[in-house]
């Protein structure tokens, strides 16, 4: 699988605590690029498990995913954003700013989650990497419908295996408009939509839906540049579960 980043995108992980969000962030971007929540509580409170300053977390996550994207940087929000809610949030901060939006989400078995979950540094309750778990299932459904400029299915092999074409604005470039597609993503990012439950239609959503590989036909100076097919199929999992709705992002 090859994921191909454009200047200036939000690149949204999605997946339960354990899924390798963070691994893979910091395997694939740089360290300035990935703007953590955990990290976020931390720097507030000295302790990234401290729920009691989500709230205040989250601004602080808001706002520096805000600055990096109005100065036209990549920026990677890593948090789980399994609910609706939270990925709703980080497009409708893609939007104010015009930018493209990338979901990158981790289809990872429960098993392998609470696995992982026991040997990380900050340890969340089986419980709750249940819930988000299947929070995820129900995320793997709506993300097609939910209007992204481009979004990608890992599952573990495809987390060892994906290679990341990071495009980045040269310095000094504000927003990217280097970039020779920034200006009608722009506009398309407009429509990109905050509606909490992300059911809008009519909106481009070109990348997998079963695993396939996303083949973007919009590279640098090539391709044609126009519309990009929409997956056939989406993920297959989940359905009809109904998990707390906020409570984990
Ligand atoms: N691809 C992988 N293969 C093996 N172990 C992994 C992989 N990705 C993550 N891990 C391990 O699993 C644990 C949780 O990963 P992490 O990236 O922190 O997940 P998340 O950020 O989604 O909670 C870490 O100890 C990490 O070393
Ligand atoms: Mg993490």
């Amino acid at each position: 699988m090859r994921i191909v980043v454009r200047p200036g995108a939000l690149v949204v992980l999605v997946g339960p605590a354990g899924s390798g969000k963070t691994t893979f962030a910091r395997r694939h971007f740089r360290e300035t690029e990935v703007v953590s929540s955990d990290r976020c509580r931390a720097m507030i409170s000295d302790d990234e498990s401290d729920m009691s300053v989500s709230g205040r977390a989250f601004e602080l996550f808001h706002e520096i995913l805000r600055h990096r994207l109005e100065l036209g940087r990549v920026a990677v929000a890593d948090s789980t954003a399994v609910t609706p809610r939270a990925r709703a949030e980080l497009r409708g901060l893609a939007r104010r700013c015009g930018a493209p939006v990338v979901v990158l989400a981790f289809d990872v078995p429960l098993e392998v989650c609470l696995e992982r979950n026991e040997r990380r540094s900050r340890r969340v309750a089986p419980e709750v990497v249940e819930r988000q778990f299947q929070l995820m299932r129900q995320a793997l459904e709506r993300i097609p419908g939910e209007g992204y400029d481009a979004w990608y299915v890992l599952d573990l092999r495809a987390q060892e295996e994906a290679e990341v074409e990071v495009l980045r604005a040269r310095p000094g470039v504000r927003g990217g408009t280097a970039s020779p597609w920034r200006e009608p993503e722009t506009r398309q990012g407009g429509d990109a939509g905050d509606d909490p439950d992300g059911r809008r239609g009519g909106l481009r959503a070109d990348g997998i839906g079963d695993r396939g590989d996303l083949r973007p036909e919009r590279l640098p100076g090539g391709g044609p540049g126009g519309e990009r097919r929409a997956p056939a199929a989406g993920p297959q999992e989940g359905g009809g579960v109904h998990g707390a709705r906020g409570g984990a992002r």
